[in-house]
């Protein structure tokens, strides 16, 4: 809990985190807010929180009267192979760390509240989920816009907040939110990295100190392709290159290197609009996902 000032009132007082774990508490707290035509920031996650997700979270402070993040490890975006049950958790962690910032509410539900028994529906976002993770990961990104569409609906927030980090989900989930008319906007947010360059995942706790090591060669590879294709070079050869460079740091196997138009992800030949190098690739039994602006 910290000392916070009033967005409206410039007056400064304490606010505690409140948590909930059911849908009507949720709903029932934002309506009161937004019946005094107060805004509500959204911060979906799925707790593990490092300084990542704290940042979307200082940004919706920023922007919004109150923000409200959800911890929810979605079994419906893991694989059976996946590691859902393997995935980090550390409530009480996270719970101190929302209420170090003077976050309002944490939204913290069990699989049951958010899948009821007989549930049959999902989102599916086409074309922008063909390739990239998508193409590694096939039931991934309709499990990610069936439950950001759950969450958007159960709180009807004004703004919400996703990582970059995480570039082809954010613009998944821009799209489902404009393709479903969901009024809300949605927020991308600067991935933040270690001093090293590593970009923060909760993933990143797998990692042997020697994977750790390693691990910010990703980062490294991304900056040198999205300098070489920004100086006019072909995409392929510097994905060629850069591919090289990772198998020989002891990336197995790379999933994907792909330079794309920033806004469809379409793969590109060169860059000539707005772009993005991305790339997923397996350091041990952690996956790496990451990606920087191009051009
Ligand atoms: O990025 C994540 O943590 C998850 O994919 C999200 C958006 C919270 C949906 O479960």
């Amino acid at each position: 809990m910290q000392t916070v000032r009033n967005r409206k009132t410039g007056k400064r007082g304490t606010k505690k985190l409140e948590v909930v774990q059911t849908v009507a508490a949720l709903r029932a707290r934002v309506h009161e807010w937004r019946m005094k035509g107060e805004s509500v920031g959204l911060i979906p996650t799925m707790g593990a929180l490092h300084d990542g997700h704290l940042a979307l979270v200082k940004a919706a402070l920023q922007n919004c009267d109150h923000a409200v993040a959800t911890i929810f490890v979605n079994p419906t975006q893991f694989a059976p192979s996946e590691d859902f049950e393997a995935y980090p958790r550390d409530e009480a962690d996270d719970i101190a760390k929302l209420d170090g910032l003077s976050t309002d509410l944490a939204f913290i539900p069990d699989v049951d509240e958010m899948y009821a028994d007989g549930f049959s529906t999902s989102v599916s976002v086409s074309g922008l989920t063909d390739g990239l993770c998508g193409a590694s990961r096939p039931h991934f990104f309709g499990g990610v816009a069936t439950v950001v569409t759950k969450l958007l609906l159960q709180a009807l927030p004004d703004r919400a907040y996703f990582g970059e980090k995480d570039y082809q989900q954010l613009q998944v989930v821009r799209r489902m939110a404009r393709d479903l008319d969901i009024p809300v906007s949605i927020v991308g947010v600067p991935t933040v990295r270690e001093t090293d360059g590593l970009a923060m995942s909760s993933r990143n706790w797998y990692l042997s100190p020697d994977e750790r090591a390693v691990a910010p060669t990703f980062y490294k590879v991304l900056r040198d392709i999205a300098e070489e294709v920004g100086a006019g070079a072909r995409c392929k050869s510097a994905i060629e290159t850069g591919q090289a460079t990772l198998a020989d740091a002891g990336f197995s196997p790379i999933d994907y290197v792909a330079v794309c138009d920033a806004d469809n992800l379409k793969p590109l030949d060169r860059v000539d609009r707005p772009a993005r190098v991305l790339a997923a690739a397996h350091l041990g039994r952690t996956r790496l996902i990451d990606n920087v602006a191009a051009g």
